[in-house]
């Protein structure tokens, strides 16, 4: 008998393990995939001092809501600002599904001057110069409260990193006080109440 012929059970033995590994393996895999239509969740990342990066995506995120000349004071705004919220989209698929800020949630605020008279347009304002960037981040681990809120500036001053605002200032107190939903301005969002089936008062 030529001496192949004495290998090739010991072959097939090993070629048969290596198959079942390689579909328990696979079977794992796919099971550590999450089901259906749900992307991974991204969540914040900071920096060993513990300052929040700027996702670099963040003008890829979510739209969710605009909002043009709102001023919290008595007296009118000096500048008139259009604002647009952004959110992180695992996050924002999260809250369509459940009505829930999942821990880990990214909000982002741009601030933007407005502009009129370009041509065509003869009535109206558009948005123009990023004045303001802003986070808002739920993370119970860093933040009593549950929120975290961040101030990364515009325009030439942009950062790519930023310190939390100090607990309990006027970012916090505001958002506690008069936010339609755990923190967040649901109740000028309407395309993201639409969105998740909410009614907000
Ligand atoms: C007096 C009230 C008030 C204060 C103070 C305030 N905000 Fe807001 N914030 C709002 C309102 C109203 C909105 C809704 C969107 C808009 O203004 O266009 C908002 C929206 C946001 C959003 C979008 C997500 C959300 O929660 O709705 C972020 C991010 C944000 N603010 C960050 C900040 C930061 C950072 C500070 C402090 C530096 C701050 N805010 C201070 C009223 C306030």
């Amino acid at each position: 008998m030529p001496r192949q012929r004495h290998r090739s059970p010991g072959f097939a033995l090993l070629l048969t393990a290596a198959i079942v590994t390689l579909a328990v393996v696979g079977a794992a895999h796919l099971a550590a995939q999450p089901a259906g239509d749900e992307a991974p969740t991204v969540m914040p990342r900071y920096d060993a001092n513990g300052a929040l990066h700027l996702p670099d995506d963040y003008l890829r995120w979510t739209f969710v809501g605009a909002s043009l000349g709102l001023s919290y004071n008595d007296e009118p705004p000096q500048r008139e600002s259009f604002n647009h919220t952004l959110m992180e989209p695992t996050a924002y698929d999260h809250f369509v599904r459940t009505g829930e800020f999942r821990e880990g949630t990214m909000l982002a605020l741009l601030v933007r001057s407005t502009e009129a008279d370009a041509m065509p347009a003869r009535h109206g304002r558009f948005a123009s110069d990023v004045l303001a960037v802003e986070l808002a981040v739920k993370d119970k681990e860093r933040v009593e409260a549950g929120w975290a809120y961040y101030d990364f500036r515009g325009g030439a001053n942009a950062l790519t990193t930023a310190q939390p605002q100090p607990p309990g200032n006027r970012c916090y107190a505001c958002h506690i006080d008069h936010a339609a939903r755990d923190n967040v301005f649901l109740q000028f969002y309407p395309l993201l109440a639409d969105a998740a089936g909410l009614t907000v008062d």
